[in-house]
């Protein structure tokens, strides 16, 4: 049986200086995927919201919607470490409400962990789930969720003041017990500062090289998403223009009556064609 990575693994990398991969999963074959890439951890995020159910942005995505697509991403992974993203207003109402829905990832979908997002605002929900025993991925810089109220999706940290008051949220939720945090879209020194002062690893996206691991999102690396694609994404392959490749091709030989051929067609022996033909007379 293949070994799970453990939080102790993505720790090691840490310390050994091993670069930690993340990519986001939503499906049972994407987590195949991404499963036997070797990627260490799969993160069924709330961008699941606008990638798969066509949301302008990750807001309006609800509780059920995650949990359903996080079991979906449990069943088809072995060895990654599973986060679920727990979706906008799912942890912020009280700290019961916080930790009940954790609970619900563990519970009901199978996921190792849970990420949220924020800061001090959110210390009180981090350090209950964590005390109930669930591991919690942190979130800053870029916060998605609450991008309206940070002015639109901007890089973050940018004056000495925002960057300070970044270092000291990281710096808070590892007191809270989380096991590692995102760092999104921040400016690569102020990256790689945090990441060097703090003990738990960094997982960047649009933070530079200096951070303990990277993520990605499933789509962008393939080039499924049509809407945008934001300055840190690298797109890998372009899956978007070969699947309407095949898609197109597909319905001209359906029309040219080229598809199917004797090769995907099934056959009954003469004997049975002529007894049907001769009861049907
Ligand atoms: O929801 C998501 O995909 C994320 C990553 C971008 C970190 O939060």
């Amino acid at each position: 049986m293949t070994p799970k990575v453990s939080i102790l693994d993505l720790q090691q990398k840490k310390t050994n200086q091993q670069p930690i991969t993340m990519l986001t999963a939503y499906d049972y074959p994407g987590a195949v995927l991404v499963d036997e890439a070797g990627i260490d951890l799969t993160l069924v995020g709330d961008s699941l919201a606008m990638t798969v159910l066509g949301h302008p942005n990750t807001v309006s995505v609800t509780m059920d919607e995650m949990l359903h697509h996080s079991r979906a991403v449990a069943r088809g992974t072995k060895r990654a470490f599973l986060v679920g993203d727990m979706p906008f207003m799912s942890y912020q109402v009280s700290r019961t409400e916080a930790i009940h829905n954790a609970g619900r990832f563990l519970k009901e979908a199978n996921m190792d962990s849970v990420k949220l997002e924020g800061g001090r605002e959110v210390e009180d929900a981090v350090r209950g789930i964590v005390a109930a025993g669930i591991p919690v991925m942190g979130h800053l810089g870029l916060t998605p969720q609450t991008a309206t109220k940070l002015g639109g999706f901007k890089v973050q940290a940018k004056t000495a003041a925002a960057a300070k008051h970044l270092l000291e949220d990281a710096l808070l939720l590892q007191d809270c017990g989380c096991f590692a945090i995102v760092l999104e879209a921040v400016p690569a020194t102020v990256a790689t500062y945090i990441s060097q002062k703090l003990t738990i690893p960094t997982i960047g996206i649009g933070a530079g090289v200096g951070c303990d691991g990277q993520v990605l999102v499933f789509h962008d690396v393939l080039g499924l998403y049509d809407r945008f694609t934001p300055k840190f994404v690298k797109q890998y392959t372009n899956l978007r223009e070969a699947t309407l490749t095949a898609f197109r091709s597909y319905r001209d030989e359906v029309e040219q009556r080229t598809f199917p051929t004797e090769a995907h067609s099934f056959k009954i022996t003469e004997e049975e064609w002529n007894q049907f033909l001769t009861s049907n007379k």
